[in-house]
């Protein structure tokens, strides 16, 4: 698999990672299937999967833990975050040490904030530089943000003197593009890697589900591109997907992510729930789209309007 350089920090990861949200009992995964899926991505050439504190309060953290040990710790660069309710100096420490404990390692390769404190009551210098004491501790390897506008990038910058920020984890997929407006563009200019979650909108482009067969019974009845409208419109893009698919004997999927994957600067990490989702997400990267398939698609998504608000 072809790696790529998270930001200026040298650690390489491969193309494509996987996400691990789906092991915290949010989204009715087991966790064997789960560890069987870091296995899978193991052997077929993926070193990088993210997971964080907040996922079924540290259990997705313990879950790649009990994976790892099966891997090989250093087969994989080990993303995890600090959630909200530990971003003071001290406490964020702490939730580091926490997660180092749950995960098996003596190190955390990515540490990210997994949102800014919308609040601001701790202010962001002070999580800075507890993220910057544990880099120069030699606790983590590189510090990472999520779901960080350009102005919360701009002062998490500023409080930092001997490192940077490599990575910013954002929403990214064909349908949900709005960071592209001012995000992008910045994380482009400074070397921040755009490390893309939900990059099949959480099984929106995957062509499984509809109107009449919306996902039931796990977090995603609160995700509004659920709603039957929103499905309908998601429908005519899945439409081109598919048809695009069969012309390279892929899955709809495939697609999905292969746009994602194939922009620069962009690492998308597919969440799964087992071995055989993590094998056809990697294997996603295997194909090349044409320049035609890619104004197709990128036609059809601009048209899907998805309605946010309650139906
Ligand atoms: N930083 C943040 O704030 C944040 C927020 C969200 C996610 N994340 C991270 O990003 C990762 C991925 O995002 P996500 O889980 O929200 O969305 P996603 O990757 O777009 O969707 C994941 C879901 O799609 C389905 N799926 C996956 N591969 C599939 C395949 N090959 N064929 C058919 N269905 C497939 C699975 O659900 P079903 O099989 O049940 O349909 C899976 O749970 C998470 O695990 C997490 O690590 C971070």
């Amino acid at each position: 698999m072809e790696k790529t350089t998270l930001g200026n920090s040298g650690i390489k990861v491969s193309k494509v990672g996987i996400g691990l949200w789906q092991a915290s009992g949010d989204w009715k995964a087991r966790d064997n299937d789960v560890i069987e899926a870091v296995e899978q991505a193991h052997n077929l050439g993926v070193n990088f999967v993210d997971t964080a504190e907040a996922y079924g309060n540290g259990h997705s953290e313990s879950v790649l833990g009990k994976a790892l040990k099966q891997v090989g710790r250093d087969n994989f660069v080990v993303a995890t975050k600090v959630n909200g309710a530990h971003l003071r100096y001290d406490e964020l420490q702490k939730a580091a040490a926490a997660s180092m404990s749950r995960l098996g390692v003596k190190e955390i390769d990515l540490y990210q904030v997994h949102w800014p404190d919308p609040w601001e009551q701790i202010p962001l210098k002070y999580t800075m530089k507890a993220m910057e004491k544990l880099y120069l501790e030699g606790k983590i390897r590189a510090i990472g943000v999520s779901n960080f506008a350009v102005r919360d990038l701009e002062e998490a910058r500023s409080c930092l003197s001997r490192a940077d920020i490599v990575s910013n984890q954002l929403r990214y997929n064909l349908i949900q593009r709005e960071i592209d407006d001012e995000v992008t563009p910045y994380c482009k200019k400074n070397n921040i890697t755009i490390i893309a979650y939900s990059p099949l909108a959480q099984g929106a482009l995957t062509g499984k589900y509809t109107a009449a067969k919306p996902p039931k019974g796990d977090v995603r009845d609160l995700n509004q591109i659920f709603a039957p409208a929103n499905l309908s419109q998601i429908s005519r893009l899945v439409e081109v997907l598919s048809s695009v698919a069969k012309s390279h004997k892929r899955s709809i999927s495939q697609v999905a992510l292969n746009w994602v994957a194939s922009l620069p600067g962009f690492i998308p990490i597919p969440g799964v729930k087992s071995a055989a989702q993590a094998a056809e997400n990697i294997e996603a990267l295997d194909f090349e789209l044409t320049k035609q398939d890619i104004e197709k698609i990128e036609r059809a998504a601009r048209q899907v309007k998805v309605d946010y608000l309650p139906s």
